[in-house]
Protein backbone atom coordinates (compact mmCIF):
# COMPACT_ATOMS: atom_id res chain seq x y z
CA UNK A 1 0.00 0.00 0.00
CA UNK A 2 1.22 3.37 -0.83
CA UNK A 3 0.10 6.30 1.46
CA UNK A 4 0.18 9.97 1.18
CA UNK A 5 1.29 10.11 5.25
CA UNK A 6 4.38 9.70 7.26
CA UNK A 7 4.79 7.00 10.58
CA UNK A 8 7.19 8.31 12.93
CA UNK A 9 7.94 6.56 16.03
CA UNK A 10 9.56 7.13 19.33
CA UNK A 11 12.38 4.75 21.02
CA UNK A 12 9.71 3.64 23.73
CA UNK A 13 8.72 0.57 22.07
CA UNK A 14 10.79 -0.95 19.48
CA UNK A 15 8.72 -3.98 18.95
CA UNK A 16 5.36 -2.40 18.76
CA UNK A 17 7.19 0.38 15.66
CA UNK A 18 8.20 -2.89 14.06
CA UNK A 19 4.81 -4.50 14.35
CA UNK A 20 2.80 -1.16 13.12
CA UNK A 21 5.31 -0.84 10.50
CA UNK A 22 4.51 -4.39 9.35
CA UNK A 23 0.20 -3.99 9.49
CA UNK A 24 -0.11 -0.83 7.68
CA UNK A 25 3.15 -1.84 4.73
CA UNK A 26 4.77 1.25 5.41
CA UNK A 27 8.14 2.01 5.70
CA UNK A 28 8.77 4.08 9.28
CA UNK A 29 9.88 7.68 8.81
CA UNK A 30 13.89 8.54 9.37
CA UNK A 31 14.66 10.33 12.13
CA UNK A 32 17.67 10.57 14.58
CA UNK A 33 17.49 10.67 18.29
CA UNK A 34 20.34 11.24 20.94
CA UNK A 35 20.85 11.96 24.16
CA UNK A 36 23.51 14.75 24.33
CA UNK A 37 26.25 14.37 26.98
CA UNK A 38 23.87 16.49 30.00
CA UNK A 39 20.78 14.25 29.36
CA UNK A 40 18.88 16.21 26.80
CA UNK A 41 16.71 14.90 24.07
CA UNK A 42 18.36 15.60 20.49
CA UNK A 43 16.35 14.67 17.55
CA UNK A 44 16.59 15.68 13.61
CA UNK A 45 13.83 14.05 11.67
CA UNK A 46 15.41 12.78 8.40
CA UNK A 47 12.45 13.10 5.45
CA UNK A 48 11.18 15.88 4.28
CA UNK A 49 7.69 16.31 5.89
CA UNK A 50 6.07 19.48 4.29
CA UNK A 51 2.40 19.52 3.78
CA UNK A 52 2.43 15.85 4.90
CA UNK A 53 -0.18 13.91 7.31
CA UNK A 54 2.61 12.69 9.89
CA UNK A 55 1.78 10.01 12.95
CA UNK A 56 4.07 9.62 15.89
CA UNK A 57 3.76 6.56 18.14
CA UNK A 58 5.08 6.66 21.66
CA UNK A 59 4.22 4.74 24.32
CA UNK A 60 4.08 6.74 27.77
CA UNK A 61 5.23 3.84 30.05
CA UNK A 62 8.67 2.30 31.55
CA UNK A 63 10.87 5.44 31.58
CA UNK A 64 7.48 7.86 31.12
CA UNK A 65 9.61 11.00 31.80
CA UNK A 66 11.90 10.48 29.24
CA UNK A 67 9.08 9.17 26.70
CA UNK A 68 6.85 11.86 27.33
CA UNK A 69 9.55 14.70 26.60
CA UNK A 70 10.70 12.59 23.44
CA UNK A 71 7.64 12.36 21.95
CA UNK A 72 6.69 16.25 22.71
CA UNK A 73 10.36 17.22 20.95
CA UNK A 74 9.60 14.95 18.28
CA UNK A 75 6.18 16.48 17.68
CA UNK A 76 7.88 19.79 17.98
CA UNK A 77 10.45 19.16 15.57
CA UNK A 78 7.58 18.22 13.17
CA UNK A 79 5.66 21.06 13.35
CA UNK A 80 8.79 22.89 12.68
CA UNK A 81 9.62 21.46 9.75
CA UNK A 82 6.37 21.95 8.28
CA UNK A 83 4.22 19.10 9.26
CA UNK A 84 0.66 20.03 7.95
CA UNK A 85 -0.92 17.87 10.66
CA UNK A 86 0.34 15.18 13.24
CA UNK A 87 -1.71 12.46 15.34
CA UNK A 88 0.22 11.24 18.27
CA UNK A 89 -0.57 7.42 18.38
CA UNK A 90 -0.40 6.60 22.31
CA UNK A 91 -0.20 2.97 23.29
CA UNK A 92 0.08 3.34 27.12
CA UNK A 93 -1.32 7.18 28.17
CA UNK A 94 0.89 7.58 30.84
CA UNK A 95 0.16 9.89 33.85
CA UNK A 96 -3.60 8.90 33.39
CA UNK A 97 -4.29 7.75 36.59
CA UNK A 98 -3.76 10.95 38.22
CA UNK A 99 -7.16 12.31 36.64
CA UNK A 100 -8.50 14.37 39.84
CA UNK A 101 -7.95 15.65 42.97
CA UNK A 102 -8.92 12.86 45.27
CA UNK A 103 -7.09 14.40 48.27
CA UNK A 104 -5.52 17.88 48.89
CA UNK A 105 -2.47 19.55 47.24
CA UNK A 106 -2.22 16.80 44.48
CA UNK A 107 -1.99 17.45 40.59
CA UNK A 108 -4.20 16.53 37.50
CA UNK A 109 -1.40 15.10 35.85
CA UNK A 110 -3.80 13.53 32.98
CA UNK A 111 -4.45 17.26 32.41
CA UNK A 112 -0.82 18.54 32.14
CA UNK A 113 0.03 16.18 29.75
CA UNK A 114 -3.26 16.72 27.59
CA UNK A 115 -2.14 20.38 27.02
CA UNK A 116 1.63 19.56 26.56
CA UNK A 117 0.47 17.79 23.71
CA UNK A 118 -1.55 20.02 22.33
CA UNK A 119 0.95 22.72 23.22
CA UNK A 120 3.83 20.94 21.01
CA UNK A 121 1.34 20.78 18.25
CA UNK A 122 -0.01 17.76 18.18
CA UNK A 123 -3.68 17.74 16.28
CA UNK A 124 -5.42 14.02 17.14
CA UNK A 125 -4.70 11.43 19.75
CA UNK A 126 -4.93 7.65 19.29
CA UNK A 127 -5.27 5.54 22.28
CA UNK A 128 -6.92 3.02 24.09
CA UNK A 129 -8.46 2.45 27.32
CA UNK A 130 -7.52 5.30 28.85
CA UNK A 131 -7.91 4.83 32.73
CA UNK A 132 -11.16 6.75 32.88
CA UNK A 133 -12.93 7.90 29.82
CA UNK A 134 -13.50 12.04 30.96
CA UNK A 135 -9.43 11.65 30.12
CA UNK A 136 -10.96 12.54 26.86
CA UNK A 137 -12.25 16.37 28.22
CA UNK A 138 -8.98 17.74 28.69
CA UNK A 139 -7.95 17.53 25.63
CA UNK A 140 -9.63 20.73 22.94
CA UNK A 141 -8.62 18.53 19.72
CA UNK A 142 -10.18 14.50 19.04
CA UNK A 143 -9.19 11.95 21.01
CA UNK A 144 -10.24 8.12 19.50
CA UNK A 145 -9.86 5.91 22.55
CA UNK A 146 -10.17 2.24 21.35
CA UNK A 147 -11.03 -0.84 23.12
CA UNK A 148 -9.01 -3.47 24.07
CA UNK A 149 -11.45 -5.81 25.23
CA UNK A 150 -12.64 -7.42 22.25
CA UNK A 151 -8.79 -8.57 21.67
CA UNK A 152 -8.98 -10.10 24.98
CA UNK A 153 -11.83 -11.57 25.23
CA UNK A 154 -10.92 -13.12 21.67
CA UNK A 155 -8.05 -14.99 23.09
CA UNK A 156 -9.96 -15.47 26.63
CA UNK A 157 -12.61 -17.63 24.78
CA UNK A 158 -10.37 -20.06 23.85
CA UNK A 159 -8.65 -20.49 27.15
CA UNK A 160 -10.52 -23.56 29.02
CA UNK A 161 -12.05 -22.08 31.64
CA UNK A 162 -14.60 -23.54 33.83
CA UNK A 163 -17.82 -22.05 34.87
CA UNK A 164 -15.54 -18.35 34.37
CA UNK A 165 -16.73 -15.69 36.50
CA UNK A 166 -15.42 -12.15 35.66
CA UNK A 167 -14.81 -10.24 38.47
CA UNK A 168 -13.13 -6.97 38.94
CA UNK A 169 -10.73 -5.76 41.64
CA UNK A 170 -11.99 -2.51 42.37
CA UNK A 171 -15.41 -1.07 42.28
CA UNK A 172 -14.40 1.30 40.30
CA UNK A 173 -14.39 -0.70 37.47
CA UNK A 174 -17.66 -2.66 37.22
CA UNK A 175 -18.37 -1.04 34.16
CA UNK A 176 -15.38 -2.39 32.68
CA UNK A 177 -16.25 -6.41 34.86
CA UNK A 178 -20.06 -6.24 32.85
CA UNK A 179 -19.16 -5.72 29.93
CA UNK A 180 -16.70 -8.63 29.85
CA UNK A 181 -19.07 -10.85 31.34
CA UNK A 182 -21.50 -9.81 28.43
CA UNK A 183 -18.99 -10.35 25.92
CA UNK A 184 -18.26 -13.93 27.43
CA UNK A 185 -21.88 -14.90 28.16
CA UNK A 186 -21.01 -14.90 32.25
CA UNK A 187 -22.25 -13.35 35.62
CA UNK A 188 -19.19 -11.43 37.29
CA UNK A 189 -18.36 -10.05 40.75
CA UNK A 190 -16.57 -7.14 42.47
CA UNK A 191 -13.67 -6.99 44.83
CA UNK A 192 -13.87 -4.38 47.42
CA UNK A 193 -10.32 -2.50 47.12
CA UNK A 194 -8.85 0.31 49.22
CA UNK A 195 -5.70 2.09 48.02
CA UNK A 196 -3.49 2.74 51.31
CA UNK A 197 -0.82 4.68 49.60
CA UNK A 198 1.13 4.64 46.20
CA UNK A 199 2.48 1.12 46.84
CA UNK A 200 0.25 -0.77 48.95
CA UNK A 201 -3.77 -1.71 48.44
CA UNK A 202 -6.37 -3.71 50.76
CA UNK A 203 -8.66 -5.90 49.63
CA UNK A 204 -11.16 -7.52 51.22
CA UNK A 205 -15.16 -8.03 50.65
CA UNK A 206 -16.20 -10.02 47.31
CA UNK A 207 -19.55 -9.06 46.15
CA UNK A 208 -20.73 -12.09 44.39
CA UNK A 209 -20.54 -15.46 43.98
CA UNK A 210 -16.58 -17.30 42.89
CA UNK A 211 -17.25 -20.61 44.64
CA UNK A 212 -16.16 -24.05 42.57
CA UNK A 213 -15.63 -21.60 39.48
CA UNK A 214 -12.83 -20.26 37.33
CA UNK A 215 -12.22 -16.84 37.99
CA UNK A 216 -11.14 -13.92 35.52
CA UNK A 217 -9.71 -11.12 36.98
CA UNK A 218 -10.04 -7.94 34.85
CA UNK A 219 -8.63 -4.48 34.99
CA UNK A 220 -7.18 -1.91 32.97
CA UNK A 221 -3.92 -1.53 33.95
CA UNK A 222 -1.52 -4.06 36.21
CA UNK A 223 1.24 -2.01 37.84
CA UNK A 224 3.08 -3.82 40.45
CA UNK A 225 0.21 -6.17 40.22
CA UNK A 226 -0.64 -5.99 43.87
CA UNK A 227 -4.15 -5.14 43.05
CA UNK A 228 -4.56 -8.60 41.35
CA UNK A 229 -2.65 -10.22 43.93
CA UNK A 230 -5.34 -9.15 46.38
CA UNK A 231 -7.77 -9.89 44.32
CA UNK A 232 -7.05 -13.28 43.81
CA UNK A 233 -6.31 -14.10 47.57
CA UNK A 234 -9.92 -12.72 48.06
CA UNK A 235 -11.45 -15.22 45.70
CA UNK A 236 -9.43 -18.13 47.03
CA UNK A 237 -10.82 -17.75 50.14
CA UNK A 238 -14.16 -17.72 48.80
CA UNK A 239 -13.03 -21.29 47.18
CA UNK A 240 -12.49 -20.08 43.75
CA UNK A 241 -10.93 -22.89 41.01
CA UNK A 242 -8.12 -21.29 38.58
CA UNK A 243 -7.63 -17.94 38.48
CA UNK A 244 -6.63 -15.90 35.34
CA UNK A 245 -6.45 -12.01 34.88
CA UNK A 246 -6.63 -10.00 31.48
CA UNK A 247 -5.55 -6.33 31.72
CA UNK A 248 -5.45 -4.11 28.58
CA UNK A 249 -1.66 -2.02 30.26
CA UNK A 250 0.76 -4.48 31.67
CA UNK A 251 3.54 -2.16 33.48
CA UNK A 252 5.77 -4.05 35.39
CA UNK A 253 4.64 -7.63 34.34
CA UNK A 254 8.17 -8.98 35.15
CA UNK A 255 7.69 -8.83 38.68
CA UNK A 256 4.34 -7.73 39.39
CA UNK A 257 2.53 -11.54 39.67
CA UNK A 258 5.31 -14.09 40.80
CA UNK A 259 4.33 -16.05 43.51
CA UNK A 260 0.47 -15.01 43.73
CA UNK A 261 -2.89 -16.92 43.17
CA UNK A 262 -3.05 -16.14 39.96
CA UNK A 263 -1.95 -18.90 37.29
CA UNK A 264 -1.64 -17.08 33.81
CA UNK A 265 -1.83 -13.31 32.24
CA UNK A 266 -3.18 -12.13 29.46
CA UNK A 267 -1.83 -8.34 28.43
CA UNK A 268 -1.54 -6.27 25.03
CA UNK A 269 1.44 -5.01 24.06
CA UNK A 270 0.64 -1.08 25.02
CA UNK A 271 3.85 -1.47 27.03
CA UNK A 272 7.17 -2.98 26.11
CA UNK A 273 7.09 -5.98 27.98
CA UNK A 274 10.62 -7.25 29.28
CA UNK A 275 12.31 -10.21 31.14
CA UNK A 276 11.21 -13.40 32.43
CA UNK A 277 7.42 -14.00 31.59
CA UNK A 278 6.05 -17.69 31.19
CA UNK A 279 2.65 -16.53 32.83
CA UNK A 280 1.99 -13.82 30.47
CA UNK A 281 0.47 -14.13 27.25
CA UNK A 282 0.24 -10.85 25.01
CA UNK A 283 -1.74 -10.13 22.08
CA UNK A 284 -0.80 -7.15 19.52
CA UNK A 285 -2.40 -4.24 19.41
CA UNK A 286 -0.89 -3.30 16.26
CA UNK A 287 -3.69 -4.42 13.76
CA UNK A 288 -5.89 -2.59 15.72
CA UNK A 289 -3.74 0.78 15.96
CA UNK A 290 -3.56 0.06 12.04
CA UNK A 291 -6.60 -0.17 11.00
CA UNK A 292 -7.91 3.37 13.25
CA UNK A 293 -4.98 5.18 11.00
CA UNK A 294 -5.88 3.90 7.74
CA UNK A 295 -9.79 4.79 8.53
CA UNK A 296 -8.56 8.50 9.78
CA UNK A 297 -6.71 8.77 6.59
CA UNK A 298 -9.93 8.30 4.56
CA UNK A 299 -12.32 9.89 7.27
CA UNK A 300 -14.50 7.12 8.35
C1 LIG B 1 -6.64 1.47 39.44
O1 LIG B 1 -7.49 2.33 39.41
C2 LIG B 1 -6.30 0.65 38.23
O2 LIG B 1 -7.46 0.23 37.54
C3 LIG B 1 -5.46 -0.55 38.61
O3 LIG B 1 -6.21 -1.38 39.46
C4 LIG B 1 -4.19 -0.15 39.31
O4 LIG B 1 -3.53 0.83 38.60
C5 LIG B 1 -3.26 -1.36 39.47
O5 LIG B 1 -2.09 -0.99 40.16
P1 LIG B 1 -1.21 -2.07 40.91
O6 LIG B 1 -0.97 -3.21 39.93
O7 LIG B 1 0.05 -1.34 41.26
O8 LIG B 1 -1.95 -2.53 42.11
Amino acid sequence: MSSTYLVFAGTSHPGLSKQLEEALSVKLGKIQIETFPDGEIGVRILENVHGRDVFVLQTIARQPNLYLMELLIIVDALKRSGARFVTAVIPYFGYGRQDRKGTERVPITAKLVAELLQKAGVGYVITIDLHSEQIQGFFDIPVENLFGRPLLVETLKKWQLERPVVVCPDVGNIKLARAFAEDLGTSYAVVDKRRVNAKQVESKALIGDVAGRDVILVDDISSTGRTLREAAKVCKLQQANRIVAAVTHGLLMHTALKGSAIEKILITNTVDLQGDNNFVDVVSVAPLFAQAICRLQINE
